[in-house]
């Protein structure tokens, strides 16, 4: 993962940095760990610039409980914290603190087009049977995701799998503005005419896709109805333990080859937890585990479950026991943030024809 960010330049002409965000709007869970969290931290190190962001804008695109936001966010940047994401080398700040976020956004607006938004399988998800009662910004929420990665140029974006068509969307926005605007990007310096790099997608190993400990086939997720199915990153050793022994699997001892997962989703599942978690593949995962059962298989995934997830919602916990520590750090991100971003909207000023 981190050889391929270092030898695969998408785009030679700028700098490579890491964007990516999480909405705090729930608690987070395995999914959100594996498929995101803990590769932010691997992105960390492999030395590129990382800015990582607690997006509140995205979450009020459904209801929030005004009380809520502000805690859920300040929990969000603790678990970015807790699981290995250092203040000191890369930039944590909240969304809503930075606003050139909303100001790129609505530019992006007028650069996507209806048919685009339409095509976008999260919104008929998430707005369901009820569509002409769904916030107009749940409908433009992929134009803001693509205002967040480009107000900072980002070159490379960690993200599960269920973000791949926002991240198409993101590239398609940027290819159009760089297109629309061709000569006044030229204009303001930048030679070749392409202000906003055409961003790649971090989509791969075990962890991108997640699935419900209780159904195979559906993904991780905290709006889950049955408790059981998810693992919260602050569930406790007993917890964890109780929900791994009940996962949903079937009556066949584990293959040799992942050929022979074929056909069995909640044991694909576990077993790329398992990889994911001790840094494998589901191949050497078979190697060890291929002819066992799942009463072996299971004990041993929980352990090493509660081994990595234990120490993560300890220093959860502690840190949000002093909330503004996690308000000052969040602040001095988006300090620095907002510089970024203003340099970025200045030219994007310009480039629109806005008065300066
Ligand atoms: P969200 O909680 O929807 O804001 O998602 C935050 C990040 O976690 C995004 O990068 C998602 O793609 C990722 N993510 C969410 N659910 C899963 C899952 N079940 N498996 C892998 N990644 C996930
Ligand atoms: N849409 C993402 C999700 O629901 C969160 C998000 C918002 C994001 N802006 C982003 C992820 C920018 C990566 C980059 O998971």
């Amino acid at each position: 993962m981190t050889d391929a960010v270092q030898t695969h330049s998408p785009d030679a002409r700028f700098t490579p940095r890491v964007f990516s965000g999480i909405q705090p709007s729930g608690d987070l869970h395995l999914g959100n760990y594996l498929g995101a969290l803990k590769r932010f931290v691997e992105m960390q190190a492999s030395g590129i610039e990382t800015v990582y962001c607690m997006v509140d804008l995205h979450a009020i695109t459904v209801w929030q409980d005004p009380k809520t936001l502000r805690q859920k966010t300040r929990e969000v940047a603790a678990s970015y914290i807790a699981t290995g994401v250092d203040p000191k080398r890369s930039i944590i700040f909240n969304q809503s603190q930075v606003m050139q976020h909303a100001e790129l956004a609505w530019v992006f607006n007028c650069v996507a087009r209806i048919g685009w938004m339409n095509r976008m399988t999260q919104f008929k998800d998430k707005a369901g049977k009820n569509r002409e009662n769904a916030s107009l910004g749940l409908y433009a929420y992929p134009s803001l995701m693509a205002a967040d990665i480009l107000l900072y140029r980002g070159t490379h974006v960690p993200v599960g799998d269920d973000q791949k068509q926002h991240l198409e969307l993101t590239r398609d926005i940027a290819g159009k503005f760089n297109n629309d605007f061709k000569s006044e990007i030229v204009e303001e310096g930048f030679e070749d005419g392409d202000f906003f790099p055409i961003t790649e997608p971090l989509i791969s190993g075990p962890a991108m896709r997640i699935m419900s400990l209780r159904d195979g086939t559906k993904k991780m997720s905290k709006s889950d109805p049955s408790e059981m199915a998810c693992i919260a990153l602050m569930d406790d050793a007993d917890m964890i333990a109780k929900k791994l022994r009940k996962a949903k699997t079937d009556p066949e001892p584990l293959p040799s080859e992942v050929e022979g997962l074929e056909g069995r989703p909640e044991a694909r599942n576990l077993v790329e937890i398992y990889a994911a978690l001790s840094n494998q593949t589901s191949e050497q995962v078979l190697q060890e585990f291929g002819g066992q059962g799942f009463g072996v298989f299971k004990p041993a995934l929980a352990d090493l479950a509660v081994d990595h997830l234990a120490p993560i919602s300890a220093e959860i916990s502690r840190m949000l026991a002093e909330p503004d520590e996690i308000d000052s750090i969040l602040r001095d991100g988006a300090e620095r943030a907002g510089e970024i971003a203003e340099e970025t909207m200045k030219h994007v000023r310009q480039i629109v024809g806005f008065l300066s």
